[in-house]
This record gives structure tokens, sequence and C-alpha cells, in this order.
């Protein structure tokens, strides 16, 4: 088994509680010892953090049925290139990931392409209809721990009731696309001044916040557990604050487009904006740092939604909702929120590590970086400068809302069960991958067997 250590690092491991220099030595998928040893081959890991992979609860990897936007083996990529070590890909694919067949075949492309651990997340719906519930007891035993219609809100306070009672056999969690839906028919942008000026139908902020009210009653009422994806407003900040404080199993995410962007930037009408939620007001931008900043929001993810540029590139109103997040989140947090004086380093690395791991009860990621503990692991330049570029992006589709933008701190390695994703930079060809078994072990995803 090959042996190496990085030297001379920044360890950050909220899990286990470390925030200092150490050396970390890998020995074939583990982590062998972290301290002050030198053991096999030695990699100068000086000025850059050894933090624990990045875990993304929500990306949309289009495989299958959309592989123009993007691939399994294509936005494992682009994942690994951001950092991360484990993504939970939508379940809005064609076929829909409703029943267990879908589950299996995202898990085999997911392990052949051998970049990423994947856990998908299963339907709550069958065909994300909104009617019958999906299979999510077949799905919870091939160990899926998180059911989601994103992009389609549950309507049906009853459907929704029946989900989260039935997830709970499993200790399971929804996480529903929060939207009234007849609060937002034929709706474009974030409802305000600016929509009534620029002539688009808005999405009041109320759309939102009713539905995470709704579902924060609902699982508070069931003792069931329930994460609100795409936070986007103040109210839904202030509705799963309260909701911790009484109890409610909640958890809670948001993505870098809404903790940077304001609905200004649609004046322009480019349908890079369009996002659903959509970009929002500077208040709601600003509770949403504070959200994350008091742990109301648990979790950075990143809602990587590609579209091909035959779809995103036409007019506002044709085009598809969906922003790329995988390759910039890491950067984005470091210059928006660590720079901004609202997260630690080691609280930086918690929302986008740790915390989204035991949110779903993934083992073997988000740290602790221990003796024994799988080697899931970035190590990042935390000074590096560097400029968007959508060119030279891994994701095959283009749609990034930050083209141009000068972000602080890069990826040098990436490691995925001891093996290099990505190694100096440069993503490292699967065929060198020395360990294959990238899709985690069945007892580390919680399978059922
Ligand atoms: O903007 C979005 N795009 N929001 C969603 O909820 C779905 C996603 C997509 O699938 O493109």
């Amino acid at each position: 088994m090959s042996v190496i250590t990085f030297t001379g690092c920044h360890v950050v491991d909220p899990a286990g509680g470390r925030d200092g220099m150490a050396n970390v030595t890998v020995e074939g998928p583990r982590v062998a010892a972290v301290g002050e040893q030198v053991e096999g081959t030695r990699v100068d890991a000086a000025g850059l953090v050894c933090a624990p992979g990045l875990v993304d609860l929500h990306a949309h990897l289009r495989e299958p049925g959309r592989e123009d936007a993007e691939t399994i083996t294509t936005g494992s990529a682009a994942a690994a290139a951001g950092g991360y070590t484990a993504i939970c890909p939508m379940a809005n694919t064609d076929p829909v990931c409703d029943h267990a067949g879908v589950v299996e075949q995202v898990l085999r492309l997911a392990r052949d392409a051998g970049r990423c651990d994947v856990y998908p997340v299963g339907a709550v719906t069958r065909g994300l209809a909104g009617g019958e519930l999906a299979e999510i007891g077949a799905m919870a035993a091939v160990g899926v721990r998180c059911f989601s219609d994103d992009g389609m809100p549950v309507q049906s306070a009853r459907v929704m009731r029946r989900a989260l009672e039935y997830a709970r056999t499993w200790d399971a969690i929804i996480a529903n696309h929060a939207e009234e839906a007849t609060l937002t028919e034929g709706a474009e942008m974030n409802e305000s001044d600016l929509s009534a000026v620029l002539g688009l139908h808005g999405w009041p902020h109320e759309a939102e916040e009713i539905m995470v009210a709704r579902d924060l009653l609902l699982a508070g009422g069931l003792g069931a557990r329930v994460h609100i994806p795409h936070v986007s407003t103040r109210g839904t900040v202030d509705l799963v604050r309260q909701a911790k404080i009484r109890g409610v199993r909640v958890t809670a995410e948001a993505t870098p487009h809404h903790f940077t962007l304001t609905e200004d930037l649609v004046s322009g009408y480019d349908p890079v904006y369009k996002v659903n939620p959509p970009l929002r007001t500077a208040g709601d931008v600003q509770a949403v740092r504070e959200g994350l900043a008091d742990g109301t929001l648990d979790a950075i993810a990143t809602d990587h939604a590609p579209h091909a540029s035959e779809q995103k590139d036409q007019e506002w109103p044709q085009a598809p909702c969906g922003m790329l997040g995988l390759e910039t989140a890491l950067a984005l947090t470091l210059t928006e929120l660590v720079d901004g004086g609202l997260l630690s380093l080691s609280d930086a690395i918690n929302r986008l590590s740790t915390a989204p791991a035991r949110s779903r009860d993934i083992t073997g990621q988000g740290g602790p970086i221990q003796t024994g503990a799988p080697a899931n692991l970035v190590l990042f330049d935390p000074e590096a400068r560097w400029t968007v570029d959508p060119a030279v992006l891994h994701s095959r589709s283009r749609n990034t809302p930050f083209a141009g933008r000068r972000l602080r701190g890069r990826v040098v390695h990436t490691l995925l069960h001891g093996a290099f994703t990505v190694r100096e930079g440069s993503l490292v060809d699967p065929l060198f991958l020395t360990d294959r078994s990238a899709t985690a072990p069945a007892e580390e995803r919680g399978v059922i067997s």
C-alpha cells in the first residue's frame, strides 16, 4: 500500500477539534497518522490547509436523461476539482430517481466515474408529480437517507405529512422544495419594486416562507426529520431559527449564490442569473449570511444546476432556472464569508463538510481526520487568487454567474479514500486512480442488508 505524508499543513478539522499545524500521513485508503511523523513519500504542503473533503447536499448531475448538460462523470469531476469527496445528486432526472433501480444505476455510474462518493437523493413522489409516494422504503433499503422532489414542491400538506411519517420509519429526511405554487405561477424573479420595473412576474418571499412554516409544523408534530434546501429569504432564516429553539428536527442549507448575489443582477435580463428560488434583496442576503454565522443554517450546499447553452442562453422567459456551483463554492465561502468576518476558517469547513455529512448520517466523510479514518481530504491554498473562467470548468455546462469574479482559495489536492482525484491542481485521470472503491462501501452508506 502506498504511504504519503503531507508535511507542514494547517489541519482544519472541526469534527476532531483540530485547527493547527501538523503532518498528515495517508496509507492506502486511510489516514495513518496526524502529527509530527514523516513516513513514505513526502509531499510538501506548507501553506496549504488540509481539511475533510467537502460534502455537497444538493447537486444536479442530470444523468440519466440530460447528459447534454452534465453526466455523473463530468459532475463528479467538477466536484473533485472543487474539493468535494461526497455529493448528493437530486432526483429530478429522466427517468426520475423514484425507485431503487435508478438509485442503483446512479451508484454504478458513480463508482465507474470514481471521483466522488455519491449519495443519491430519492424522490418523495412518483415522477415528482406530487401525488402518490415514491418507493421510499425500497430506496431506503439501498441506502437512500434523504428524499426530495427538488425543483417541484410537494404541494399537498397531506402528501407531505404522509411522506414525513413514512420516512420516519427509517429515520430518513424529507427535503421539500419550498414554494407555494399558487403564489408563484408564472414567476420569473423575486417579487419587488424591481420586478415591477422590469415587467417580470415575481416570486413573493412569502411563497417560500408559507411552505417552510407548514413543513416545520408537520415535521415538529410528527417528530420527523426535515431539511430546508436553498434558503433564500430573511423570513425563512427566522422560521428555521425558531423551529430549532422549539426542538424541531430540522437542518437547513444555503447556496453560495444566495449569500453572494442580489436581484439587481436581473436588470440586464441575462438568464445566467435566473434561478429557483430567485436571487433576493440585499437584506435577504444579509439574513442568509447571519444564519450561516450563527448556525441556524447548518450547511453550504451548491444547488449545482448545469444547463446546456442551447437551453440556458435563451430569452429570459424561456431560459431554465439554475446555476453551476461545485467549482466555486469553497472560494466563494472564503472570499465572501471568511474575509467578510462572518465565519472562521474552521466554521467555514464545518458548513462545507462536517455539518452536511452529519446532517445526512454520512460516515467516513466530514472528518475527523484521525488514524484509521477514511482519507477523504482536500488540501487547498487559502491565499491563491484566481479568476473564474467558465471555459476551463470541468462541468459539461458553462452557466456560472461568477464568470470574471476574482476569488481567494484554490484546490491543490483532493483525495478520495486515499487516492488523488486532483493532484497539484489537475484532475487525475481515473485510469490512474489507485483505489476504484470510489462510492462508499455499503456499510458506510448505511445500507440495510
Ligand atoms: O434553479 C434551480 N434549478 N432550482 C431548482 O430547484 C432546480 C434546479 C434544476 O434542476 O435545474
